[in-house]
C-alpha cells in the first residue's frame, strides 16, 4: 500500500475531545480514495457506493502528520473495491483502518457502466501508454 496524502491536524479538524474529528478523518478518506478511484478507471464519473465497518484504532492531537493509504484489492465489472489505512507519519502507529470501500464507474446517463479494468495501474505505466516517456 502507497502512503501518498499527508495531513497535518489542525485545530479546525479537532472534537470537543481536543483529538481528530472523525467527520473530518473521513471526508479526507472518501475524497482520497475517490481520487484513487478517478485514476484507476480514467473516468471522473466515480461515486462512492459502500464503505464498510471503519475501526477507528488510536486517536490523533494536533500537530500530528498523518498520511493515507488507498489500495484497489478488486476489480469488478462496473466498480472498484478499495482498502484504506489511516497511520500516524512519524510514529507508523495505526489510527484508522477500512476494509473496503466500493466505487462505482458510471457513464454519460449517471448508470454503471464497464470500466474494462482489470488490475492496479502505475503512474509510470499511464506516462508510457500515453507515449509521453521512454
Ligand atoms: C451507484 C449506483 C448508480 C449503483 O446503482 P446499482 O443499481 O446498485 O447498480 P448495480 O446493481 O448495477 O451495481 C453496480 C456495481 O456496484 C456493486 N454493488 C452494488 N451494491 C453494492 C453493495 N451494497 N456493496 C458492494 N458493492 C455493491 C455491484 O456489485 C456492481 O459491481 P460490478 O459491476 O463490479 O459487479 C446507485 O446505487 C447510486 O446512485 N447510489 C448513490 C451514489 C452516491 O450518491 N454516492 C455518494 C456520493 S459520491
Amino acid at each position: 500500500m502507497n502512503f501518498h496524502t499527508r495531513k497535518w491536524v489542525k485545530p479546525e479538524d479537532l472534537n470537543p475531545n481536543g483529538t481528530l474529528f472523525g467527520g473530518s478523518l473521513l471526508r479526507w478518506i472518501d475524497e482520497e480514495a475517490a481520487i484513487y478511484a478517478i485514476v484507476q478507471l480514467g473516468n471522473q464519473r466515480v461515486v462512492t457506493k459502500y464503505i464498510s465497518e471503519i475501526n477507528f484504532v488510536s486517536a490523533s492531537r494536533q500537530g500530528d502528520i498523518i498520511e493515507l493509504g488507498i489500495t484497489a484489492t478488486e476489480f469488478g465489472r462496473t466498480s472498484i473495491t478499495l482498502t484504506c489505512e489511516v497511520r500516524n507519519k512519524i510514529t507508523r502507529k495505526s489510527i484508522l483502518t477500512v476494509e473496503k470501500m466500493v466505487f462505482v464507474n458510471l457513464g454519460e446517463d449517471g448508470l454503471p457502466a464497464p470500466h474494462g479494468r482489470t488490475e492496479i495501474k502505475y503512474v509510470k505505466d499511464q506516462f508510457k501508454d500515453d507515449g509521453l516517456s521512454e
